[in-house]
């Protein structure tokens, strides 16, 4: 040691030097090197022979060793051995710390000549500390679920010594779990097997540090491991399958059950929350967990129709994620909330009236969502209705009638089906289908009347109306539509359409032409009503139709010839008393009643009193004798009139000759117009003359047959002239009163206002000459009775 302490003094000389220039007083540096905490009066060194000089020079020169200002004093002088000593206590770590190496600087000073010496101490430093941690208990948290490997700083410790006397290593105690790494002064806890706070919640552990020195100090500190929970524990359902059961429809909030699950760990690591996992959109709006108290309750509608169980999986998790899964298993039963549905599958519409009852017109299937009885359904409809429900195959029914149909009756039907479910109790439900009932034309028009009469005034205008029939058809459009025609039929050998025509679409029958009654007083006439179906059906009816006659014959002079053609002359004899017959005027008229009844008056004669006719008979009496001084030739001009409004008249000449004898004949000569033809009219008057009286033998034997017949036969005239209708001449009755003939007609076309061509009255010209011959009035004689018999008055 001493040894080092001169080679030290040799390089401070060398330091002196340099810094010479100061003075020549200051000397070279001692230094001496020594341990701390040396006790007091320890030698350092000897002063003055490391100076060189002699330990008695030192009391002379008054050595002493100062200090700079208030520096401690360390070391005394023995003046008389000139030896170093120790003065105070020297504390390496109190003076210089972690200073590698710790100088103390004191002065020694001489004095005669006054000089200046350094003295250095270099303290050394001896193992005087202990290692030292700062704490006495150091507290580490470890969660549990650190790895292996992980490392915990622990705070290393302290050595106030230097060098090797400083910390130089550390030990840990024997333990499970952890290694102890130190690496640069930074001491680490290495977790070698991994703690497990459910089995080992705290590890005390005893860190020692130790210093390099022999002996060694070491330093301790008791490390407390706190293991903290790691969520290594997931939650733990108690049940894996959790079962409920719940009819529909429940009410909202119900509860349907819990769940639970608990959680080995603590804190958060054991707070298990719930929730559903992988639920679907509507389960999500059915159901609703309580996250905290796994409750699960409904908060939607729930329809056993649209779901007969829910499959939910919860999920348990707690703070920090861990989690498991269980199952909820909610079957749902079966309420009958649902009313059975009626669908109509088909329907005929509309339905022909004439299908045989048993017909299938429709077809029903009736469905309820429910299950078991609940959809049970019974079908119904109501009564009074021709149609029943008759069970088909499943829910099918089919809607058969149950009698014949008549749309003329009921043309419309309410069928009211009605279907209940067995449930309890029980739903129903109602469907209201209208059926309709075609029609089929099964009713022929019927007319109004059995039968019809018309009566019409002869010489009526063409296209008047006689009468109108009216048929109904309660059958539909078409099928009720009617139409009416005439029926072929002849009136006198002539087609009937030729005098009357029918309106097809309102039954309005008109006269085509004029109507005579002369020609014929009545006929009848088939009208036939048919509808439009098809095939379609009629009916006919009969019209009479009367024709009332008109004045519209003059009276017709048979007898004598008319004027112009008089040859007739009429013998009276001269012996003829007052009062007898000399002669008839005979006329006809084609009216009858009234308009027939004629009457005579002499409207001129030759001789005024001598004769008279008789108003009604015609016949011409003499009023008295004939007495010699009469004329022998008489005329009379007879007027004939009937009794209509206004009467018409014919005139007519009679000649009578007063005479006995035909020999007085030839005067007649006189009294004929034309005297080359006077013995041709002779011979015409007797051949007259015979003809009549053989016509009146005849008329009078025919008489007599009918008065046979006859219980009250009537004569036609009193002189027993009568006249056969045949007789008659032609064309009579087509002259009218002034004798001209009619003209000729022409008729409008009736035209129909509906479209069956068949109808249509298509009328030309006509012309009355085209009669026929055989169209002349063809009287028998007891025709012609009978035309008197309507006048009372005649005879
Ligand atoms: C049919 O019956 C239903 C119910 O009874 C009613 O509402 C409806 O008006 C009826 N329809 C006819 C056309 O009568
Ligand atoms: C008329 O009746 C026939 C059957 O006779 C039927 O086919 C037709 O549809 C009916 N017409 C109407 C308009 O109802
Ligand atoms: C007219 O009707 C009767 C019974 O109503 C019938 O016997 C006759 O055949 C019908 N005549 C015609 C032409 O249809």
């Amino acid at each position: 040691m001493l040894y080092q302490a001169f080679s030290l003094i040799s390089l401070f000389h060398g330091f002196v030097l340099f810094l010479g220039p100061y003075s020549n007083t200051v000397y070279g540096d001692v230094t001496y090197s020594f341990p701390e905490e040396m006790k007091r009066g320890s030698v350092i060194g000897n002063i003055a022979k490391d100076l060189g000089m002699e330990p008695i020079k030192l009391s002379s020169r008054k050595a002493r060793i100062d200090t700079e200002e208030n520096d401690k004093r360390y070391c005394d002088i023995n003046l008389k051995t000139g030896n170093l000593v120790i003065a105070d206590r020297i504390d390496r770590e109190g003076l210089c710390a972690k200073k590698a190496s710790c100088v103390l600087k004191q002065e020694l000073v001489l004095e005669n000549p006054l000089e200046l010496h350094h003295i250095n101490f270099h303290v050394q430093d001896i193992n005087d500390n202990s290692p030292q941690f700062n704490e006495v208990q150091m507290n580490i948290e470890i969660t549990e679920s650190a790895g292996k490997g992980a490392r915990f700083l622990v705070g290393e410790a302290h050595d106030a010594d230097i060098g090797q006397n400083s910390v130089q290593k550390y030990s840990i105690q024997r333990n499970d779990h952890f290694l102890l790494d130190v690496e640069n002064d930074a001491v680490n806890l290495v977790l070698e097997k991994e703690l497990d706070r459910e089995q080992n919640g705290e590890i005390q552990l005893l860190l020692t540090a130790m210093d390099g020195a022999s002996p060694s100090r070491s330093g301790t500190v008791a490390i407390h491991i706190i293991v903290l929970d790691a969520n290594d524990n997931a939650p733990v359902f108690s049940q894996a399958i959790y079962e409920a059961s719940l009819p529909e429809n429940s009410p909202l909030d119900t509860a349907v059950l819990t769940v639970s699950a608990t959680d080995a760990d603590e804190g958060i690591n054991g707070e298990v929350t719930y929730d559903f996992d992988l639920i679907s959109e509507s389960d999500k709006k059915t159901f609703v967990i309580d996250h905290k108290k796994g409750d699960i309750r409904i908060v939607g509608k729930i329809d056993y129709e649209d779901m007969t169980s829910f499959e939910l999986r919860i999920k348990a998790k707690d703070g920090l994620g861990l989690a498991s899964y269980a199952k909820v298993i909610i079957d749902i039963s079966d309420i009958n909330d649902n009313a059975p549905v009626i669908h109509l599958k088909s329907l005929t519409k509309p339905i022909p009236e004439n299908v045989s009852p048993g017909t299938e017109v429709g077809i029903i299937n009736v469905q309820d969502r429910d299950s078991e009885n609940n959809r049970q359904v019974r079908c119904s409809i109501q009564q009074n209705v021709p149609f029943k429900l008759v069970p088909s195959i499943k829910n099918y029914y089919s809607l058969v009638t149950t009698g014949q149909l008549d749309r003329e009756l009921v043309s419309d039907y309410n069928i009211t089906i009605t279907a209940t479910d067995e449930g309890s109790p029980p739903l129903s439900s109602s469907k209201s289908v209208q059926l309709s009932v075609a029609d089929v034309n099964d009713n022929p028009p019927v007319f109004e009347e059995q039968s019809y009469s018309a009566y019409v005034t002869e010489n009526n205008k063409p296209g008047s109306t006689l009468c109108s029939v009216t048929a109904r058809d309660p059958d539909w459009r078409q099928n009720g539509t009617v139409i009416y025609s005439l029926l072929p039929g002849e009136v006198n050998g002539t087609p009937l359409s030729f005098y009357i025509s029918i309106n097809g679409d309102t039954g309005v029958i008109h006269a085509v032409r004029s109507l005579d009654y002369e020609q014929f007083r009545s006929f009848e006439v088939h009208v036939m009503a048919r509808d439009n179906g098809s095939p379609p059906l009629s009916s006919n009816v009969t019209v009479s139709v009367f024709i009332t006659d008109a004045n519209d014959n003059s009276p017709q002079i048979l007898y004598p010839a008319p004027e112009g053609n008089s040859f007739m002359t009429e013998l009276v004899p001269k012996s003829a008393q007052g009062g007898s017959l000399v002669s008839k005027v005979i006329a006809v008229d084609a009216d009858s009643g009234q308009n027939s009844w004629l009457s005579y008056h002499i409207v001129k004669s030759t001789d005024h009193g001598l004769f008279s006719i008789g108003l009604h008979s015609g016949e011409i009496r003499t009023q008295r004798d004939i007495s010699e001084s009469d004329s022998m030739k008489q005329n009379l001009i007879v007027s004939v009139k009937d009794n209509g409004q206004p009467p018409l008249s014919a005139t007519c000449a009679m000649y009578l000759l007063i005479s006995d004898n035909l020999a007085e004949v030839p005067e007649l000569k006189d009294m004929s117009y034309d005297e080359s033809n006077s013995r041709l009219t002779s011979y015409l008057i007797i051949a007259l003359v015979s003809v009549s009286t053989f016509f009146l033998t005849f008329i009078i034997v025919i008489l007599g047959v009918r008065f046979c017949r006859r219980r009250k036969p009537r004569l036609l005239f009193d002189g027993a002239v009568a006249i056969p209708s045949a007789y008659l001449p032609p064309n009579y009755a087509e002259v009218d009163g002034t004798g001209t003939l009619r003209s000729t007609y022409n008729y409008d076309a009736y035209l129909t206002t509906g479209s069956r061509t068949s109808d249509f009255k298509f009328v030309s010209s006509y012309n009355d000459n085209t009669l026929p011959a055989d169209q002349t009035l063809r009287k028998s004689p007891s025709d012609f009775a009978e035309t008197f018999e309507e006048s009372p008055e005649v005879i």
